[in-house]
């Protein structure tokens, strides 16, 4: 199974319950922000995972800490309450999608029976906030280059555009 991120961690709850459920090889990353890196290292710990997950400092549309993103699978959830940074938003992840490079081998699977392009972003959002500017957001990403698939129960699939070919080789089980 290949690396995942999760960006906008937050507490660092998704990443700890998918690492002890799948024991995912996870990075966590939130805003520039120790006490938030703090908070995330100290919720591994509490929850038995040690060492802690590692973490990248990331305020949206910043440059990252590395140059080389090597996360098939991005994740996020609830982060599209602030419309005014849905741009930094998608530049981070037309930054994280777009320099990664494919490998020979597919992402392995977890036993699950979704398929999924690879490098995807993969998000949840429930939250309502004012009329259609969540659209913005989708609407931006397609404008960027991506293809948005809403896969049910709000959860959204944010992938590169690829040629048909292109696309058989790089759909993978999650
Ligand atoms: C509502 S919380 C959701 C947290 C977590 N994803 C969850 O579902 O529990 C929104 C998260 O987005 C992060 N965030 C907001 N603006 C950000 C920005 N400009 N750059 C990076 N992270 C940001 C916040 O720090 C916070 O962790």
């Amino acid at each position: 199974m290949g690396p995942r991120s999760i960006i906008s961690s937050g507490t660092g709850a998704l990443a700890i319950f998918l690492q002890k459920l799948l024991e995912v090889d996870i990075t966590t990353s939130d805003f520039d922000d120790e006490e938030v890196e703090d908070n995330i290292s100290h919720n591994c710990r509490v929850n038995g995972i040690s060492p802690v997950l590692p973490h990248i400092r990331h305020s949206w549309g910043d440059n990252f800490q590395i140059t080389d993103p090597d996360w098939d699978l991005v994740i996020a959830s609830d982060i599209l309450l602030y419309v005014k940074q849905y741009p930094n938003l998608i530049k981070t992840l037309s930054f994280l999608l777009k320099s990664y490079k494919i490998k020979d081998k597919k992402p392995g699977s977890t036993g699950s029976d979704v398929q999924l392009p690879w490098p995807a972003f993969l998000m949840s959002w429930r939250r309502r906030i004012g009329k259609d500017d969540d659209a913005l957001f989708f609407t931006g990403c397609k404008d960027a280059g991506f293809v948005v698939e809403h896969l049910g129960s709000r959860v959204y699939c944010i992938s590169l555009k690829k040629t048909k070919n292109a696309e058989e080789d790089t759909k993978a089980t999650i």
